[in-house]
């Protein structure tokens, strides 16, 4: 990191200040004197021109469309890699030799099952909870039976903790929807890879074998690729917020799943796959369009748009490809969602309103589609989200931890609330 000098000035005040040039990207101004200078604070509530970090994980170049993950293009990564290497790669930082991967693959397999009394623990939750809920509960409750891996100031304690969430978060995963389909849960089987085991502790029963298609499985591993991190989201920042204050990795990562249950987060993929059955058809496209550039209508088109993006997604371009392969190796040839999702790509893309403002289809625009096709009710979109951002917010909150000059997050504010003022008894009111 190299840096300069600039001068920020204030009314009358003005001060010398650093300016660090990262790697690649944006420079970044360095405030932190500006309140003991001037006594004032930036104001940026969206976080659209803050940097809350120093990071070497994921890259985003928004008006490029360009997403690296420790510099490997995505579409790369995606394509020749599988999960675990991924996994390997944001923990690490560098791509696993053969033997390596295989000492991870390992690792992670034997993390896979959770403590037998976590099934008790599910018993609390009403069948028709919706499993986003249940994976906030159940993520939480491990610091409850994990305590030989919660002091974070312990590096053992730490990868072990790492490990355990990136391998028990697919089985808590099945578990949760398990329950609320009433079906009896499925135990991890270690000769399975990551994604195949995901898939037969969903789908299978205990009344007949159950087979893991392979292409399906695969199109499922680069899913969760695509889905592994995207540098400081809103899930991300909250994972490094809770994790600034010492709470252990379980409770973090909790935060993680509660934040991005959200629609305009990764809420958005089940909210998406509901808009395009609202639309219902091809002829209802206009309308809806009409309603997305209506000022007065809080109707968005879900799926489109992004913070960062003001160029293509380019996990959507591949999520795409991902979709028409499913729906062509399950034999669905006219899916009329997938039908309205490609032509309201094509009109929004030469829409006015929409190049003006830059509003590309995300992640979340073709994966509700793929993940409904597999078998997965929309309830459990964003928990699929959830189980492959485990790795990007452990590997953000391992980064965030080892950190040494990490402080606990305390942004401030512009108070605009009253004044100092006499308390008023009840008589008197
Ligand atoms: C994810 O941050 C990440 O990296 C997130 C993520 C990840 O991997 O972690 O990429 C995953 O969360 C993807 C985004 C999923 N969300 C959605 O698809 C929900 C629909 N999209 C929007 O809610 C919105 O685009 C956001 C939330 C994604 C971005 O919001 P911003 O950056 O705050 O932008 P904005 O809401 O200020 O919108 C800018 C303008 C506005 O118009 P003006 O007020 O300037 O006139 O564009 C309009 C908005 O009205 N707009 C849309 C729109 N998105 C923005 N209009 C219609 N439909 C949309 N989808």
């Amino acid at each position: 990191m190299t840096a300069s000098t600039g001068t920020i000035k204030v009314g009358d005040t003005s001060f010398e200040t650093n300016v660090k040039q990262g790697s690649i990207g944006p420079s970044v101004i360095d405030i932190g004197a500006l309140y003991g200078k001037t006594g004032m604070f930036t104001y940026d509530p969206g976080f659209t021109s803050t940097a809350s970090c120093e990071s070497q994980i994921t890259y985003i170049d928004g008006d490029e469309g360009v997403l690296l993950y420790r510099g490997y293009p995505i579409d790369q990564v995606a394509e020749h890699g599988d999960f675990l290497e991924t996994c390997y790669l944001l923990l690490y930082g560098e791509l696993p030799t053969p033997a390596q991967k295989a000492d991870f693959d390992y690792r992670v397999t034997r993390h896979t099952m959770v403590h037998e009394q976590m099934a008790r623990f599910f018993q609390g939750f009403r069948r028709d909870a919706h499993p986003m809920a249940v994976m906030v509960a159940s993520v939480g409750a491990l610091s409850a039976f994990y305590h030989d891996s919660t002091d974070i100031s312990d590096p053992t304690q730490r990868m072990i903790a790492s490990m355990r969430m990136i391998a028990k978060i697919p089985t808590l995963a099945a578990m949760a929807y398990k329950y609320t389909v009433g079906q009896p849960f499925v135990y991890p089987k270690n000769n399975l890879d990551y994604t195949s085991n995901f898939l037969n502790m969903c789908f299978a029963v205990p009344c007949e074998d159950y087979k893991v298609n392979p292409i399906l499985s695969r199109a499922l591993d680069r899913i969760f690729i695509l889905h592994a991190d995207h540098e400081q989201n809103a899930s991300t920042s909250t994972v490094r917020l809770a994790g600034s204050s010492g709470a252990n990795p379980f409770a973090c990562i909790a935060a993680g799943i509660a934040c991005l249950w959200g629609p305009s987060h990764g809420g958005a993929n089940e909210a998406a796959l509901k808009m395009l059955g609202e639309i219902g058809s091809v002829e209802n496209i206009p309308k809806f369009i009409a309603k997305a550039k209506d000022k007065n209508d809080p109707f968005r088109l879900m799926g489109f748009g992004h913070r960062v993006y003001k160029n293509y997604d380019p996990r959507a371009k591949i999520m795409q490809k991902t979709a028409h392969e499913v729906l062509n190796e399950l034999g669905i040839k006219d899916d009329p969602l997938l039908d309205v999702a490609v032509e309201l790509e094509r009109i929004a893309l030469h829409d006015d309103y929409f190049v003006e403002k830059k509003l590309y289809p995300n992640i979340d625009f073709y994966s509700g589609i793929t993940l409904k096709a597999m078998g997965f009710p929309t309830s459990m979109f964003t928990v699929l989200f959830a189980v492959a951002r485990t790795v990007g917010w452990i590997a953000q909150w391992r980064e965030m931890i080892e950190d040494p000059g990490q402080r606990i997050g305390r942004p401030r504010q512009l108070y605009t609330g009253a004044p100092r003022r006499e308390y008023v008894p009840p008589s008197k009111r």
